[in-house]
């Protein structure tokens, strides 16, 4: 399908049984990877503070720097549905600031839907921003941005009471409106367990394989990100070591001046250098 991905197709998904694939890109070129590589989803996460900005957590990050990368990473997503994070506090302060922000990712940054963290405490917001027509993912079980209230980035629904509550979250994400739902680091069977207890989809991020599909963060996937690998990260590719080879060999390329090589640099004409060096002999 070359038809951008609607809410309407990510619903019918988990009607079809067909799993969603979704990740994350920051900017131009890597919104355009995911749209050749055929993702359905592609989500400028608040991750961005860690992985692009080099912060310690996302709580920094603010809607001026997601509007910023979120325009980049539509210009390359013709096909794949383009998720806005809210960043921290852009609408845990009132209603009426999540509307005016979740307007302001897809007025001003372009995106197709936007995504807010929490659980039933979110509900009402949820389903005031999904009234003035703006598209909302959910993202329950380990919400970074407020992880430190969690204990840190740990798994969540560790005993039945915090489970329960989890599949409670869902079910209060799902009749306040959202299209979907991202369930982050808990243990398969919960996973397994939510995404049975809605008829959204439930995206996985270590979250078992029993969910509707799966997202990464795509600088951890690919090996770009190396402060930690946390343990649901596949990475399949180093790409580190591979850009730090071609640096690497760059670097020594024109300490020892063989780049650029003739082929690389543009050509005079010898007639033209003749009469250039005949004119830097004249006098001015
Ligand atoms: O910000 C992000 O990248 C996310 C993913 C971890 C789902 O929220």
């Amino acid at each position: 399908m070359s038809q951008k991905v609607t809410v309407l197709d990510v619903q019918r998904a988990k009607e079809e049984g067909r799993k969603l694939v979704m990740v994350t890109a920051y900017d131009y070129p890597f919104g355009l990877l995911s749209d050749q590589a055929g993702v359905d989803i592609v989500l400028v996460g608040d991750s961005l503070g860690m992985v692009v900005m080099g912060l310690n957590g996302t709580v920094e990050v603010t809607m001026e720097d997601m509007i910023h990368h979120i325009r980049a990473v539509v210009r390359g997503c013709k096909r794949p549905m383009v998720v806005g994070d809210m960043p921290f506090m852009s609408y845990n302060t009132s209603i009426r600031d999540a509307i005016i922000n979740a307007g302001r990712l897809m007025k001003e940054g372009g995106c197709d839907v936007v995504k807010l963290e929490g659980g039933v405490d979110f509900a009402p917001t949820i389903q005031a921003i999904v009234k003035a027509g703006i598209p909302v993912m959910g993202h329950i079980g380990l919400t970074p941005q407020t992880a430190s209230a969690l204990g840190g980035f740990r798994m969540q629904g560790r005993d039945a009471a915090a489970a329960k509550q989890i599949i409670d979250d869902a079910i209060a994400l799902q009749r306040a409106g959202v299209f979907s739902i991202i369930l982050e680091a808990v243990p398969a069977p919960l996973g397994k367990l939510v995404a049975e207890s809605v008829k959204v989809p439930v995206i996985g991020i270590g979250a078992g394989v029993d969910v509707d599909g799966q997202v990464l963060v795509t600088h951890d996937m690919i090996g770009l990100f190396d402060k930690f690998v946390p343990k649901f990260v596949k990475q399949y590719l180093q790409i580190r070591t591979i850009i730090l080879e071609a640096m690497e060999a760059y670097k020594k390329d024109v300490q020892q001046g063989t780049f650029p090589e003739p082929e690389h640099s543009f050509k005079m004409p010898k007639e033209t250098l003749s009469k250039l060096k005949k004119r830097m002999t004249e006098p001015t």
